[in-house]
């Protein structure tokens, strides 16, 4: 019997604080027209001095779940798509699993810059539909803000930071991820890049061993992805065995207007049938798909049956696209009571659980030490 990993729930955060392109103007030389005019940004969110990857990362898993009415502690497999994760190790979707109390799920990141969320759906699903998982949550969670160089006019102006979730769940009537396409071409490396550790970060980094800003060759991106995205868009429909008519709602990676509406001219789908939110919030990188995705849901621009493509590209060079068939029951805007009381049960139990697991971890190094103290004046006695 063939499965599918359905979405059964969605979720996403940005924080609250808002960065217009006139505060930007205030930063670096650069101007609301020109940012819009050449990107259609007009303003992105900015984590504050509480929010970081993984409390965003959490906040979306929790939306995804409390929708899903999904008790956490019967998860199997978390992952986490970011290229801003809070440390390098542990991996963010360890973090999350331990403050939802996600106690029986796999965790781990994947990294595949903007493209890091169609690579860790398409992931998350495949383990699903093989049946080795019965659910999963998949986030895509970024705080570019941290990595970005303020004094660059070129780079600073294009991101934001923000976080979104589906949770998948096995079924066996046809739904979900249909195709999903996935690339890479290294030999772009350079175009773009991040903060490094290793041996390449000891020339880059500075005498206060600040991490080296992200990095970009715009025209050279930008050319990129245009000739990838209705390419990669093409072969998972393909795939998917539906052709350009078939599809609904076309969902790309939101980093610039003119990249979406080149896509679009590529794939003849008119502007109607692409979703578009980049003006809000920039380019989040792996978390902007989900992010659009949650928003096109919560806008009514899905109905039960539809077609969507998604399409990622970014640093590697990397790129992915997916075909999905949306079957997601609608779900009741308000929550109820009851469903309000099990979810604060759940997330309270998961903090007492995290807690004597720490405490665990506590009282086996006292156990541990204790027994060498011993074993130790012991061999003194001998
Ligand atoms: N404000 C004002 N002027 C700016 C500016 C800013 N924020 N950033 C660059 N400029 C200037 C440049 O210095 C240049 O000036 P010059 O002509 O005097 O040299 C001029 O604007 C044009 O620069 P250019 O780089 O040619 O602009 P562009 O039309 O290619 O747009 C990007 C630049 C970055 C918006 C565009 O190349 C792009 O979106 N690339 C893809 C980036 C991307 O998506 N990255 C993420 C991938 S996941």
């Amino acid at each position: 019997m063939r499965r599918y990993a359905h979405i059964r729930g969605w979720g996403k955060y940005v924080p609250e604080r808002v960065m217009t392109n006139d505060d930007l103007a205030r930063i670096v030389d650069t101007n609301d027209e020109w940012i819009r005019s050449r990107t259609g940004i007009a303003e992105r969110r900015i984590v504050g001095e509480t929010d970081t990857t993984t409390s965003m990362a959490v906040k979306a898993a929790i939306e995804a779940l409390s929708m899903a009415d999904c008790d956490p502690s019967t998860v199997e497999l978390i992952v986490v798509a970011t290229m801003t994760p809070d440390r390098v190790m542990p991996a963010t979707a360890t973090a999350v699993q331990d403050v939802i109390g996600a106690d029986r799920a796999a965790a781990f990141d994947l990294g595949a810059a903007c493209s890091g969320f169609v690579y860790a759906y398409s992931v998350a699903s495949q383990l699903v539909s093989s049946g080795a998982y019965k659910n999963a949550l998949v986030i895509g969670a970024e705080s570019m803000s941290h990595i970005l160089d303020w004094n660059d006019r070129a780079t600073c102006v294009l991101f934001g930071d923000g976080a979104g979730a589906f949770y998948l769940e096995a079924n066996e009537s046809p739904g979900g991820m249909l195709a999903f396409e996935l690339g890479s071409d290294g030999s772009g490396g350079e175009l773009l890049t991040g903060p490094t550790v290793g041996n390449s970060y000891k020339p880059l980094c500075g005498p206060d061993l600040k991490l080296q800003a992200l990095e970009m060759n715009g025209r050279a991106v930008f050319r990129f992805a245009t000739k990838i995205m209705g390419k990669a868009a093409d072969a998972a429909i393909q795939e998917a065995g539906l052709t350009r008519e078939d599809i609904d709602l076309f969902i790309p990676h939101q980093a610039n207007i003119r990249i979406i509406e080149s896509a679009a001219r590529q794939l003849k789908l008119p502007m109607e049938k692409v979703y578009v939110n980049i003006h809000r919030y920039g380019n989040t990188s792996a978390a902007s798909i989900p992010v659009a995705f949650v928003e096109a849901v919560e806008e009514g621009r899905l109905k039960r049956g539809d077609n969507v493509v998604v399409v990622g590209f970014g640093g590697g060079l990397t790129w992915g696209a997916a075909v999905v068939k949306w079957v997601a029951e609608p779900v009741p805007v308000e929550s109820s009571g009851a469903r309000v009381a099990r979810n604060w049960f759940r997330y309270q139990r998961a903090r007492i659980g995290s807690f004597q697991n720490r405490m665990g971890h506590v009282v086996d190094e006292w156990i541990e030490t204790g027994a060498r103290i011993v074993a130790k004046q012991k061999r003194r006695r001998e």
